[in-house]
C-alpha cells in the first residue's frame, strides 16, 4: 500500500462569529496508526473531529480521507466508522436488533449482517447480551453497543470522540481493551480524550490541542525524546550485586550524566540530560559492569512530562 495517510487535516479553522473554536489545525494519521487527540475541555477536540467527519463545515481548511477530499467526495467517508456526539442507543431494542437496522442502512445483506454482528459484538464483549434490551444496560455496555454500530461495516478508519467519558473506571478499562484489540487488525484510529494515560495506553501517536491550536503532533516516543537534549530525566538502575565505587564512577563519567545519588547498595539514580545516543551509552556501561542489572527505569521521559513541559506557565495566566 502507498503512503497516503488514512486521515489528513490541513489548516482546519472554525470560526463562531469572531471566536475561533479551532485555528489552523493540522494532523495526519497514517494507516494502521492509533492517534490520540489530547486536550482539556473546550480545547477544540469535538470541533476538530466534526470537521474531519464532515459533521460541520470548517471556515477554512481541507480534510482528506485516504487521500480523497471529503468536500467534493462524500463517498470518502464510506470506510470510516465514527462516534461523535455519543448517541444513546434506543432503550427498547436489543443489540442484535440495532445492528440489524444499522446493517440495512449500510446496505449489507442479512447473511453479512449476521456475520458482522457476531464479530463486532464479540470484539465489544457484548455477544452474550445480544438479545437483552439496551435499556437495562450500564452506561459502559451501552457505549460498547454504540461502538459495535460504528464497527459494523468493517471500517478501515475509526474516529471516536471521548468514547470513555462518563464511564466508571471498569467501563473505561473495558473500552480501552476492546480498542487495543482493533490494533492487531491494522485499523487506523483517531480518538479524542482529555485523559493523558488513555493516550499512552492505546496510541502510538498524539496530537495535543489547546485553545483550538495544535501544540504538538506526532509519534509519542519521538515527541518525548525530541523535547530537547537538555531536558533532564532520572535514570534509576537496580543491580543484583552491590554497586562498586568504580562502577558509579564509570556511570558518572558517561556523557550526559550530571549527578548521581546512591540509593543503598544496589541502586543508583542518575540525573541525565543528553542525547538518545548518550543514554544508550549509559545503559551499555551499566550492563558491562557485570553486576547484573535488575531494572533500569527512566523517569520524566513520558507523555505526562512532555505535556507539562508544553503547557508550562499556563497556571500563571
Ligand atoms: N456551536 C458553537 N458555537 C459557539 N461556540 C462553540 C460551538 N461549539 C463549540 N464552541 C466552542 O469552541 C470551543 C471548542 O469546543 P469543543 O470542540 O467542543 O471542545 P472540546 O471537545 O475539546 O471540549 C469551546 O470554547 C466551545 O465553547
Ligand atoms: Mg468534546
Amino acid at each position: 500500500m502507498d503512503g497516503t495517510p488514512a486521515i489528513e487535516a490541513v489548516g482546519l479553522t472554525k470560526m463562531y462569529g469572531g471566536f475561533a473554536a479551532i485555528s489552523d489545525v493540522n494532523l495526519k494519521v497514517r494507516r494502521g496508526e492509533f492517534m490520540g487527540l489530547l486536550g482539556p475541555n473546550g480545547a477544540g477536540k469535538s470541533t476538530t473531529l466534526k470537521a474531519i467527519t464532515g459533521l460541520l463545515t470548517p471556515t477554512s481548511g481541507t480534510v482528506r480521507i485516504d487521500g480523497i477530499d471529503i468536500k467534493d467526495h462524500r463517498h470518502a467517508m464510506e470506510h470510516v466508522g465514527c462516534v461523535i456526539e455519543t448517541p444513546e442507543p434506543y432503550p427498547g431494542f436489543t443489540p442484535a436488533e440495532i445492528l440489524q437496522y444499522v446493517g440495512r442502512i449500510y446496505g449489507l445483506d442479512s447473511r453479512e449482517i449476521e456475520i458482522r454482528s457476531r464479530d463486532v459484538l464479540e470484539i465489544m464483549r457484548m455477544w452474550e447480551w445480544r438479545d437483552k434490551k439496551v435499556g437495562e444496560f450500564s452506561k459502559g455496555m451501552r457505549q460498547r453497543v454504540v461502538l459495535a454500530q460504528a464497527l459494523l461495516a468493517n471500517p478501515q478508519t475509526i474516529i471516536l470522540d471521548e468514547p470513555t467519558s462518563g464511564l466508571d473506571p471498569r467501563g473505561m478499562i473495558e473500552i480501552r481493551q476492546t480498542l487495543a484489540e482493533l490494533k492487531s487488525k491494522n485499523r487506523s484510529l483517531l480518538i479524542s480524550t482529555h485523559i493523558l494515560s488513555e493516550v499512552s495506553e492505546i496510541c502510538g501517536s498524539v496530537t495535543m490541542i489547546r485553545d483550538g491550536r495544535v501544540i504538538a503532533s506526532g509519534d509519542v516516543s519521538r515527541l518525548i525524546h525530541g523535547v530537547g537534549a537538555d531536558k533532564e530525566i532520572t535514570l534509576e538502575i537496580r543491580t543484583l550485586k552491590p554497586l562498586t565505587p568504580q562502577v558509579i564512577s564509570d556511570l558518572e563519567h558517561c556523557q550526559g550524566v550530571r549527578a548521581s545519588e546512591r540509593m543503598g547498595d544496589y541502586s543508583v539514580k542518575l540525573e541525565f540530560a543528553g542525547t538518545t545516543e548518550d543514554q544508550a551509552h549509559v545503559t551499555e556501561t551499566a550492563f558491562r559492569s557485570g553486576l547484573g542489572i535488575l531494572a533500569l527505569n527512566e523517569k520524566g521521559a513520558d507523555l505526562e512530562s512532555l505535556y507539562m513541559e508544553l503547557t508550562k506557565g499556563d497556571e500563571i495566566q
